[in-house]
């Protein structure tokens, strides 16, 4: 392992002195001096076009940026994550997400075991139901084709499948309707199944560990309407999961049982059989693309130079912005309706990983971590909140997304979302200069002593940072490699900081005292001392 710490060393100086040179310096002027700059700042990885090109970077942060990349190990710990190594130290456990896309033809030995032979066993069989429930034979009880998959879990059981089947909705025509049900707010599972009728239903339940509160609480309300609906529960549920006992316990039989494994993080698991509600709406084929997708992104991180590496590039420009700028939060502004659960899966995909405070050695890390991530599908948020980015006082780095072409007939109107996020990444980085606005207002009447007051209201700094990703389509296999590309990027950062991104000990808490405080709802014993706020909600 890397002796390398964050908020250390050489090139972090050299970076701190960067940060200081170009704090100065305006985007604007950077475009002006340098023509060549939006050919030298931009990438393609497979379907994936990166202008990087709006970034308060020049040549020498950028390479300063690089050896950083390199000195903090990067390619060590990517080569170590990739041969199944037990990266995840605090769990004990190898992280293999990547092995979920890999080719058949691959094979990867843990503890004896050759885990690519797994995955594609598991394929094989989710591949079988759903052609089977996909081409009605596979029907419910009565006989009737199932027309609805309602995926019950949450977290990683959840935000993928739903941000995922989202995406790919031209892809599910031929498909059953997908419905997904989180929250432990009893609305959600009764107002879903409202709509249903449990004779063309199946309840898929996933849950990596199989006893996550939220989600064995909407299990056994959605079992209980089914059996109330039909006269065999089997053909009518499926359960996906790495703890199978705890699945047959709950009446679940072997066959509908789709399997993964700990080496799976929970945010990280799209790609096995908890993406079985993304087959069952896309079919087979399509899941297959999207794993290619990744793959392919997979062979990109795996093998191109660190400053030509498109995940590299986006984790070192997170460190720079976070590390060096302060800014605590990061952006992400899809140009696309389809992209718009896009920002809670990031949010669990980075914020999960890298929410830590501590080095894989327990010593505190020497800098700040993960950002704040959040974000809204373009145009919304530029009606909401982009008078801040573009006024406020904080520095907020953005990933602008949007596809060429979209997946409607209307043109012109797609042409209208792309002119936006074009538009909103130019005016970000260029601003508007004092000068413009003041002839702007003396050409509108305005008098001399109006314009001096509303000039600072009016002005627009600039000098904001975007990257801009852009796809051609999109499409399954753009879709995984956005995914893989966002999953590498926060793999990088992680070992910047030198954290463990693949635990989460800090979502255990409230669930112990969730327990406890439901128990004493549950018996109406407030606790002894009134003065809480439990002690309030329960008064008579
Ligand atoms: O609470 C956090 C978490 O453990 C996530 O990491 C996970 O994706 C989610 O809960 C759901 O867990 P499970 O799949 O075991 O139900």
């Amino acid at each position: 392992m890397s002796s390398f710490t964050a908020g250390e060393g050489a090139l972090w100086q050299a970076l701190t002195d960067a940060q200081r040179r170009l704090a100065n310096v305006h985007m604007r002027d950077m475009f002006e001096r340098d023509t060549t700059r939006f050919s030298r700042y931009t990438l393609q990885a497979d379907q994936l076009f990166l202008d990087y090109s709006k970034n308060r970077l020049d040549d020498a942060a950028l390479s300063s940026l690089m050896a950083l990349a390199s000195e903090a190990g990067i390619d060590s710990r990517r080569d170590a994550m990739f041969a199944g190594e037990i990266i995840n130290s605090t769990e004990g456990r190898a992280v293999l997400h990547t092995a979920l896309r890999a080719d058949v033809a691959q094979s990867l030995l843990v503890d004896g075991t050759d885990v690519i032979a797994q995955v594609h066993e598991q394929l094989d069989r989710m591949e079988r139901f759903v052609d089977a429930i996909r081409s009605r034979r596979h029907c419910g009880s009565s006989g009737e084709a199932i027309t609805d998959v309602v995926n019950i879990g949450i977290g990683g059981s959840d935000l993928g499948p739903a941000m995922v089947t989202a995406a790919l909705q031209p892809y599910a025509q031929s498909g059953p309707r997908s419905h997904f049900v989180s929250n432990v707010d009893p609305v959600q599972i009764h107002d879903t199944l409202a709509q249903l009728n449990p004779k063309t239903t199946l309840v898929i339940v996933v849950s990596k560990t199989f006893t996550t509160q939220e989600t064995m609480a909407n299990a056994k309300v959605a079992m209980a309407w089914l059996l109330a609906g039909v006269t065999d529960l089997q053909p009518h549920v499926a359960a996906v999961t790495t703890n199978a006992a705890a699945a047959r316990e709950l009446g679940f039989a072997k066959d509908s049982t789709f399997l993964f494994w700990d080496w799976v993080g929970g945010r990280y698991s799209l790609w096995s059989s908890v993406g079985l509600s993304i087959a069952l709406a896309i079919g087979m084929s399509s899941f297959r693309k999207l794993l290619a997708g990744a793959r392919a992104m997979d062979e990109h991180f795996c093998s191109a130079p660190l400053a030509q590496n498109m995940p590299v590039v986006l984790a070192m420009l997170g460190i720079w912005y976070r590390n060096f700028w302060q800014a605590g939060s990061h952006a992400v502004l899809p140009y696309s309706q389809r992209l718009q659960r896009l920002p809670a899966y990031l949010q669990q995909l980075d914020m999960e990983s890298n929410g830590k405070r501590v080095r894989l050695n327990g010593d505190a890390v020497g800098s700040a971590t993960g950002p704040v991530i959040w974000g809204e599908p373009g145009t919304n948020g530029q009606h909401a909140f982009y008078q801040l980015l573009h006024q406020g006082t904080d520095l907020i780095p953005c990933d602008i997304l949007f596809a060429r072409r979209g997946d409607t007939a209307d043109e012109q109107g797609h042409r209208m979302l792309i002119a936006n996020a074009i538009a909103q990444g130019e005016a970000l980085m260029r601003g508007k200069e004092d000068t413009q606005l003041r002839d702007e207002m003396q050409t509108a009447g305005l008098d001399e002593e109006k314009i001096k007051a509303l000039l600072p209201h009016r002005c627009f700094p600039g000098n904001k940072p975007s990257n801009t990703l852009v796809f051609d389509q999109l499409d399954p296999r753009t879709l995984g490699n956005l995914i893989a590309l966002y999953e590498h990027k926060v793999f990088c950062q992680g070992v910047v900081w030198g954290i463990n991104s693949f635990d989460q000990w800090g979502v255990e808490l409230g669930k112990e005292l969730a327990k406890g405080v439901l128990n004493a709802l549950n018996e109406s014993s407030p606790p002894a001392a009134d003065e809480s706020l439990l002690g309030w909600v329960m008064r008579p």
